[in-house]
């Protein structure tokens, strides 16, 4: 009875002892592992991956330099121009594609997704361009483009022939009967009402296969079937390729079309044509399945077989915030357009903050932010916001947390270039008539880089395929590398300073501003910083007037401060600032560092 009794104590005993223990490393674990945690964490750079301390610079190959003439940029002309790009302090670029295409797109429209177009040279330049980053330390990212290939890939020739291993590589269709005025199509017509990103059906008629084929873009650019195994393991094997040439990730094009509803006898509602490619709910039949997310996941399974460091960064415009982080989930991070989507020349800095805020909200820290407020489908900065802000935002984009990506010629302020309806190369701008296609046009924002103040701005010794900019006698980056003052020069100190660990994770303290004389509404205010390292104060003006004697020390936690880069005001750098009154006009910014 005795003994029966110890035995029940000390299984008890033992039991609670386990239990206890169990407690323990379970609350150790949350703790650890729990985001609160994350956010008190130092970090220092070896914790990080390369591309969470780097600026992405992206790369328009045909308008950056032409190496040979022919007036359209290309892979010898980026490799001479590394030293600059290194130069800027940026870590990675990303080229726009490179692949053979007929250009329709300008890329984005690819015939061979391992062959790299002869209008930027061949394969022994794209390698000769690797080393050469290598040796300069710099990441290559190339676009990836997985929702469509050209309607001049072998692929689709043949599965518009209905060969047997490519008749379903494509998203084919046998359309409606059609009573009158279908001649030219078969006498059928669309399977339903869907769009096309760039204007009318996006179904076409193929009189070979005697089907539709759907584009989301352009009538060239087929949708490939990504419901098709055979199809995702080609898209894995290019993938594959240029890994094994030592690439470090891709920018994944359009993922967010990559799937249209299998059932082809619904309608679309409330849309507009051509469908605003950031609209967030009324595509729900043609954009954002859940199939996306398995594609991912396979695809960070193949950067991983090439290691762990490898960058997918995806194009997602116009996202809730679930989608976004199942992206992340599923080994991407989606590309936060928040500054590029909800921005214009009327937000003030109250808005700013909110759209900054909102971009952040239910972030977990393990999702890495990111911001980019410029690409090759978007106006200029200086023409959105006015050219007197160019430096606050260069300011803005490369102290807000996580990794910034930078368009090139933003770092000396270029501007939207003018075409005319006769000179307009984009097929999104060709589109529409000469009324509307000014509304559409990407070519402004893609004209070429200005590298001097002699013929073709050092562009191009032949007729540049976009002419260039008639500006560039004054804004081009010799001017600005000798200037004692340039926009080129506050990106280069800027690019330096967030190097520090103090920049270097995703914390970001917003700042109050006094509310006297609408000071929230002019001055966007924040402090990065770290536990136990420098306070970096940010103080930007993005209202619409002056703001005078602004004070900023009580929240700051301190009534003085170091300039530490200036934004075209009348504050010194080096120089000590009183954090009580600070004042700055529109387009004006400081970093201070806090005493
Ligand atoms: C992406 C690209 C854009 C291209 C489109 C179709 O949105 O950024 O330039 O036209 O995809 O490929
Ligand atoms: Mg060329």
């Amino acid at each position: 009875m005795s003994s029966n009794k110890k035995f029940c104590e000390t299984t008890k005993c033992l039991l609670l002892i386990l239990v206890t223990v169990a407690a323990v490393i379970a609350i150790i674990c949350v703790i650890t592992f729990s985001d609160e945690n994350l956010r008190e964490k130092r970090y220092e750079k070896a914790d990080l991956k390369w591309w969470q301390t780097s600026i992405v610079y992206q790369i328009y190959p045909r308008s950056f330099q032409d190496s040979d003439g022919d007036g359209t940029g290309d892979l010898r002309g980026i490799k001479e121009r590394l030293g600059y790009v290194s130069g800027l302090g940026v870590g990675a670029v990303w080229l726009s594609p490179i692949f053979r295409s007929p250009m329709r797109d300008f890329g984005y429209d690819v015939q061979n997704y391992t062959e790299v177009d002869p209008i930027f040279g061949n394969m022994a330049d794209f390698d000769d361009l690797m080393k050469e980053a290598k040796a300069k330390n710099l990441r290559v990212i190339l676009d990836f483009v997985p929702n469509h290939t050209s309607n001049d890939s072998k692929w689709f020739y043949l599965s518009e022939r209905g060969d047997a291993k490519y008749k379903d590589y494509y998203v084919w269709n046998d359309g409606l009967n059609c009573s009158s005025g279908c001649e030219a199509t078969g006498g059928k017509r669309p399977p339903n009402n869907w769009l096309s990103v760039f204007g009318g059906s996006a179904w076409k008629w193929s009189g070979i296969r005697q089907k539709f084929y759907y584009h989301a873009f352009l009538d060239s650019q087929p949708d490939l079937n990504l419901r098709n195994e055979e199809v995702k393991e080609e898209l894995k094997n290019v993938m594959r390729f240029w890994l094994q040439k030592g690439v470090d990730g891709f920018r994944a094009d359009a993922l967010k079309f990559m799937f249209e509803s299998k059932n082809v006898t619904q309608n679309e509602t409330g849309l507009s044509d051509p469908f605003a490619w950031n609209e967030e709910d009324n595509h729900n039949l043609t954009t954002n399945f859940e199939d996306i997310y398995g594609i991912l996941k396979a695809w960070r399974k193949v950067l991983e077989e090439y290691g762990s460091d490898k960058f997918l960064i995806a194009e997602s415009y116009g996202i809730s915030h679930d989608v976004r982080n199942k992206y992340y989930e599923s080994g991407s991070i989606p590309f936060n357009f928040a500054l590029i989507q909800y921005l214009n020349a009327s937000c003030d800095a109250q808005c700013m903050k909110s759209v900054i805020k909102e971009s952040m909200a239910d972030l977990k820290p393990s999702y890495w932010p990111n911001y980019v407020i410029g690409n090759h489908d978007n106006h200029r900065v200086a023409n959105k916001f006015g050219p007197e802000t160019i430096d606050a935002f260069n300011m803005l984009l490369l102290t807000l947390p996580g990794t910034p990506t930078s368009y090139y010629g933003e770092e000396i302020g270029m501007r939207d270039t003018f075409y005319t309806y006769s000179e307009t190369k984009d097929p999104a701008g060709l589109n529409f008539n000469e009324t509307l296609y000014l509304e559409h046009t990407r070519d402004p924002e893609r004209s070429p880089m200005q590298w001097n103040d002699t013929f073709n701005a050092g562009f191009s010794n032949g007729t540049p395929w976009l002419h260039v900019n008639s500006n560039y006698k004054v804004i081009n980056v010799k001017n600005q590398e000798s200037a004692k003052y340039s926009h080129l020069k506050v990106y280069k100190q800027l690019a330096e300073l967030r190097q520090k660990s103090s920049f270097t994770y995703s914390n970001l303290t917003f700042v109050d501003v006094d509310d006297v004389d609408e000071n929230p509404k002019k001055i966007l205010s924040y402090i990065r910083t770290q536990p136990g390292q420098d306070r970096y104060l940010v103080v930007l003006n993005f209202g619409h007037l002056y703001a005078n004697d602004v004070d900023l020390s009580k929240s700051a936690g301190s009534k003085r401060g170091e300039v530490v880069v200036n934004a075209m005001s009348n504050y010194q750098v080096n120089t000590e600032v009183d954090l009580t009154r600070i004042t700055l006009s529109r387009g004006q910014g400081l970093v201070i560092k806090v005493k």
